[in-house]
């Protein structure tokens, strides 16, 4: 055997000692607790038609972009999408990436520069590490959504600073102290760029995020949406000033070396902005607060949440697997979040709502957690 094909066995077996193997399944059970679409956008018919029909009426639309958007993979109905997009979250601009991870890698790894200092959360997506990483910038990390220690690495940051947090944090769904950070960076003089993967068409008039909902939007450097979520389609943007847009443009190479997303999936994402301001927001929020009444009445510890990602603890990979099978096994589709994904000791059942989950599922999701618990 090759001493590579060694070394990829080597580590595969590591995984496998330490429970935290990953594999990729194409076993759904049917009640869906476990996607990103939190407001079944992937799964509408009625979008689907909204897609469709634009489609029908955009004249010999091609099947492919044919090149970056440098190159040949620019139109018309892309930037009138961004502009529209950042219009609805009342940014001043934004630019299209081909997803979010696109999106952090292309904006953390261009924007700051050797001498400057980046500030994350310690929790925060591999998407904004991975940028980062590819930064010369110093970065530190600040215990989650904790002021004091953010203000302690604030006193260290040398150059031009950016402080980075998620709205809503993607694997305990707790959101981030923004108005406090923000006034932080403000006395700091820190650039404040905020993911709003999991609170955009969750928070917000019509789903605009949580820096809407505060009105905080001109006073951050840099927001992050994603498509692939509530929004049901694919993709990312990056909202903020014209120049900002220009800059990466310029710079961003997650941006530049990459082949522009096909024509129909921006007519996704426009249809999918277009069908927010059709739906009732408040569906998903009762789905919410039926969940975490039978959590409290069943007496069962949750993560303290009010968004769509509800975590449950088990605190080992072998329990958290197990209650994973023994719930998929009747029906309910929960994923086990291991370690290292997340933390040693922090392994839990990342169960996500819907506004399509009925209330009868999520009672008896309820009740057999109790049994596991
Ligand atoms: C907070 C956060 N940012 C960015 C991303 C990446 O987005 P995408 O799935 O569009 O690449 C994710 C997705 O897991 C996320 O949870």
């Amino acid at each position: 055997m090759s001493k590579i094909e060694q070394f990829i066995i080597d580590r595969l077996r590591e995984r496998k000692d330490k429970l935290s193997i990953r594999n990729l399944s194409t076993n759904t059970p049917p009640f869906d607790f476990c996607s990103n679409d939190y407001l079944g956008f992937a799964r509408s018919g009625e979008l689907k038609k909204m897609i469709d029909d634009t489609l029908a009426a955009l004249p010999n639309y091609l099947n492919g972009a044919g090149g970056s958007r440098l190159l040949s993979g620019n139109t018309k109905f892309t930037e009138e999408t961004e502009q529209f997009i950042a219009d609805f979250h009342l940014a001043e601009s934004g630019l299209i990436f081909n997803s979010g991870y696109d999106a952090n890698v292309g904006l953390l790894s261009s924007i700051p520069q050797r001498g400057d200092t980046i500030i994350t959360d310690e929790l925060i997506h591999a998407s904004i590490i991975d940028g980062c990483r590819l930064s010369h910038a110093t970065r530190y990390k600040f215990l989650h959504n904790d002021i004091n220690d953010l203000e302690a690495k604030l006193k260290l940051a040398k150059g031009n600073i950016f402080v980075v947090v998620e709205s809503v944090y993607s694997m305990d769904g707790d959101i981030a102290p923004l108005i406090a950070v923000l006034n932080l960076c403000e006395r700091y003089k820190a650039n404040m760029i905020v993911d709003e993967a999991h609170a955009t068409g969750v928070f917000g008039t019509n789903g605009r995020g949580l820096i809407n909902q505060l009105n905080l939007t001109d006073r951050v450097f840099a927001r992050i949406v994603t498509f692939g979520k509530a929004i049901g389609v694919h993709g990312a943007i990056v909202l903020g000033s014209k120049n900002l847009r220009h800059y990466l443009i310029n710079f961003a190479r997650s941006f530049i070396y990459t082949t522009a997303a096909p024509i129909h999936n921006i007519v996704a994402v426009r249809s999918a902005y277009q069908y927010l301001n059709k739906i009732d927001h408040q569906l998903v929020h009762q789905k919410i607060a039926l969940f975490r009444r039978v959590l409290k009445e069943q007496n069962i510890n949750a993560f303290d949440s009010e968004s769509t990602i509800q975590g449950i603890l088990f605190s080992s990979n072998e329990a958290t697997k197990f209650a994973a099978a023994n719930l998929q096994s009747k029906g309910f589709d929960v994923r086990a979040i291991l370690s290292p994904t997340v933390a040693l000791g922090k392994e839990r059942l990342r169960i996500c709502l819907h506004a399509f989950n009925t209330d009868e599922e999520i009672i008896s999701l309820a009740n057999h957690l109790k049994e596991l618990h």
